[in-house]
């Protein structure tokens, strides 16, 4: 795999089992489905995130919690064969978190069913990470109570290291967060749960927080908004490479190419493109396996 020398990434945040089923569409309540297909993948929002980097050629490391059981070690070895650097990541005590992911084969949707039994990332766990080797720190927005400390020992120790946020679920704390990053990305389903019904009104209200972040808005099947900080902006349509047979982690995707377009030195616009069409390659395809540098080059 051609590796992008230099401008190496640190992804914090969690690695999921992903058990996923295809099945016909999702089912109601009570009623007895048989799935046409079964996969196991590595998932979480940062483990997606720093898979997707390492299919761009950029050598990720992870720094997660594994749990010390068998899936953990599972999963640790289907991190590292798709070039996931682990050599951070924490094992501890507890149960690998697993999602029952239910994947319609109708809509290309999917249903989440997460199962978490294991102790979060300390903001100790990033204090022995060397920091030197790094350029960029993308954080999932999980885990609070930690991740303020997190923000702030990266800003401390290597101001030149750029870090981005992603908003996805709403958690008490996390969005006065925001002000700390230089690329702050929401998806809709936190738009969703804060009530703000368009990609502009989640800008501004983003804006506020992070007077100085480069801000992203994710919409779906709408593209997505971005807006620079010296009142640059626009609206970026999505991309579509075919049927949508799979739309998990796109939005994990999507915050991959984001980092790998800026760290390229993409201007934020042509970064904000390339990364909607990256993810709107996956979802086009099952899985994250098999999107390469060819996804990201190809107009
Ligand atoms: C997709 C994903 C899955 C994971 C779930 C966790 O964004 O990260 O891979 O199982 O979300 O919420």
């Amino acid at each position: 795999m051609a590796t992008v020398e230099g401008e190496r990434v640190l992804v914090v945040g969690n690695a999921v089992l992903d058990v996923v089923l295809r099945v016909p569409h999702h089912p109601a309540e009570d009623e007895e489905l048989r799935a046409s297909g079964r996969r196991l993948a590595p998932g979480g929002n940062a483990a997606n995130t720093a898979v997707a980097l390492a299919a761009l050629g950029r050598c990720p490391a992870l720094l997660a919690v594994l749990a010390e059981d068998a899936e953990g070690t599972a999963l640790a070895g289907m991190l590292a064969r798709r070039g996931v650097d682990l050599a951070h990541a924490v094992r501890r005590p507890g149960a690998t978190p697993v999602s029952y992911v239910l994947l319609s084969a109708a809509t290309g949707a999917r249903t989440i069913v997460h199962h978490r039994d294991l102790p979060e990332l300390e903001a100790t766990d990033l204090e022995a990470v060397p920091l030197e080797g790094f350029a960029w720190v993308h954080f999932e927005g999980r885990n609070v109570a930690a991740l303020g400390a997190m923000l702030d020992h990266v800003r401390r120790r290597a101001p030149a290291v750029r870090v981005s946020l992603e908003l996805e679920k709403p958690r008490p704390g996390l969005e006065a967060l925001a002000g700390r990053a230089d690329l702050v990305v929401a998806a809709r389903a936190y738009a969703a749960a804060r009530g703000w019904a368009t990609p502009e009104a989640v800008l501004a209200a983003l804006r506020a927080r992070a007077p100085r972040a480069l801000l992203v808005c994710a919409w779906g099947a709408a593209g997505a908004v971005w807006s620079a900080p010296g009142g640059a902006g626009g609206r970026v349509p999505a991309f579509r490479a075919g049927p949508v047979v799979d739309t998990l982690g796109a939005g994990d995707v999507l915050n991959a190419g984001l980092v790998h377009g800026l760290l390229a030195g993409l201007d934020p616009g042509e970064a904000v493109a390339r990364a909607v069409r990256l993810a709107g390659r996956k979802c086009a395809r099952e899985g994250l396996d098999g999107l390469g540098p060819d996804d990201w080059e190809t107009p």
